[in-house]
Order: C-alpha cells, then structure tokens, then sequence
C-alpha cells in the first residue's frame, strides 16, 4: 500500500501489510497537483518521516521524486542516501527501464536499496504521452522484459510493474529472481500494491480499472462532516458531558466573587 501520513500508515502497518510505499502519487492525491512532476525531495522527505514514524514492522520505501535522480548519478546518490539516512526510508524507488540499470547499480553500491518501476512510468506521462497500458506490441514486450532482466541485474531487490498486460506481467514474473509488485499488471505478479486514496474513493476522479475500492471513505466522511456542520449550527455540539467544568470549589467561589457573571 501506499501512505503517506502518520495515521493511514499505522492503519496499513497494523493491518500487516508487508510494504509501504511513499509514493509520489502523494502529489496527486494528498497535495492537489494535476501530475507527479511537481513533487520535490523535500516533500518527498517530510511525509516519509511521518510514515517511518508509524511503521513497527512495514518495510518502507521512498519513491525519488522527477528531477531528483535525473541530473547526475552524483545528485541521485546523495537523495537516494537523504531519504534513507534523513527520513527513515528501507529503500528508494525510480522509473525507467534499461536506461536506469547503471544508477541502480550506483545506488545499490553506495547502500541504497533500490525498488524498480517500469511499464506505465508517471514520471514520464509527456514522453508517453498520456497514462496509457504498455507493452502491448512485440516491440514493446521484449523491451520490458529486457528492462526487468537489465534492473535486475543491476541489483534492483524488487521491481513495479504497471499498466501493462496480464501476460507480461506473468512473463516477467517467471523470468525474475525478484520479486514484482503488480498496478494494473494482473493477478500473476509476486505482490500487488495499490494508492490508498483508490482503496477508500478518496481520489475525487473516475477509478483506474485495476483499483478496486474496498471502502467508500469519502460518502464516510461527507455524511460525519455534514453531522458535525448541523449538529454545531443546532447547537447539539457539543454537549454538557463534552465540557470541561470547574470544581466545586471554585464553583463557589467564583460565585461568590462574581455574582453577576453569569448571563440572565
Ligand atoms: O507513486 C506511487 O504511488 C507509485 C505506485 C503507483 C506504485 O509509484
């Protein structure tokens, strides 16, 4: 799962999810912006610091933000080490396939574990052209199950595949010694991981096909917030049992000095 908050991450680690992700999807779906592009490495910092802060016993990985391992492999490692050494990250997440393998391989050398990403990659929605299913030519195939074979080899410890056809997604499964974590990649993957704000319909947009919704949070939290708004605007809120009160001392004391205080 991913979260990206102090409570949702107590909520994904107690009920024994394996993995959490800080994933950059935080930009869209905690921070408002329109795509993943504008995340940076200090927002990327401060909300998994929150989460680590959670975790007992969730494996936590940080996804590198667009921009922040693109430059220099030098920038990379040294955002790749903030986000374990300052935030508590387990391990760091980029996108790309082959092009990738040579800073996986940096990473992992300077102690940075390195999850990959490939298939439908958000960091590249220009490039691709729109958030649109992978793979799904011979081409484009061979290419990714080269991209998980080059990523592998480079030392990544486990690999996303997402938005790509089921068969793919099994093919690469076969083929790899670790383990992929399939989005929209079918059910043939060795682990499945989804955005928790799909899980609760928390996202204000149309569901992908792959996020199935386990709750409806939003009609959950619209029906509380419209008690609240009408309960106060009545005055039902809060009530006697929910106030503070002064013992019976000062009661009488204030009483006493004050005899007028109180409002006819
Ligand atoms: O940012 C994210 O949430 C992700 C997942 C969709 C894998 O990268």
């Amino acid at each position: 799962m991913t979260a990206y908050d102090y409570p949702t991450a107590r909520l994904v680690d107690e009920a024994g999810i394996d993995l959490v992700l800080v994933g950059d999807s935080l930009g869209m779906v905690v921070l408002g912006y329109e795509n993943t592009l504008p995340v940076t490495l200090d927002e990327m910092l401060h909300h998994t610091r929150a989460v680590a802060r959670a975790l007992r016993r969730s494996f936590l990985v940080a996804d590198m933000p667009y921009g922040s391992y693109h430059a220099s492999a030098r920038d990379a490692v040294r955002n790749g080490l903030r986000l374990l050494k300052e935030a508590g990250a387990q391990a760091v997440k980029i996108e790309g396939g082959c092009s990738r393998a040579k800073l996986v391989r940096r990473l992992t050398d300077a102690e940075v574990p390195v999850v990959a990403h490939i298939g439908l990659t958000p960091q590249s929605v220009h490039s691709m052209g729109g958030y649109n299913v992978q793979g799904n030519s011979l081409e484009a195939y061979e290419q990714l199950l080269a991209d998980a074979r080059a990523l592998q080899d480079a030392g990544a410890i486990a690999i996303v595949l997402e938005g790509i056809p089921r068969e793919l997604a099994s093919a690469i499964t076969a083929h790899s010694s670790i383990p992929t974590i399939g989005i929209g990649a079918g059910p043939d993957c060795d682990g499945q991981i989804l955005v928790f704000h799909d899980l609760f319909n928390l996202t204000f947009s149309p569901p992908a096909k792959f996020a199935r919704q386990y709750a409806d949070g939003a009609s959950f939290f619209r029906t509380a917030l419209t008690q609240y708004r009408d309960d106060v605007a009545a005055r039902r809120f809060p009530s006697d049992a929910e106030s503070y009160h002064l013992s019976r001392e000062v009661h009488a004391a204030v009483e006493a000095a004050h005899p007028r205080a109180r409002k006819a």
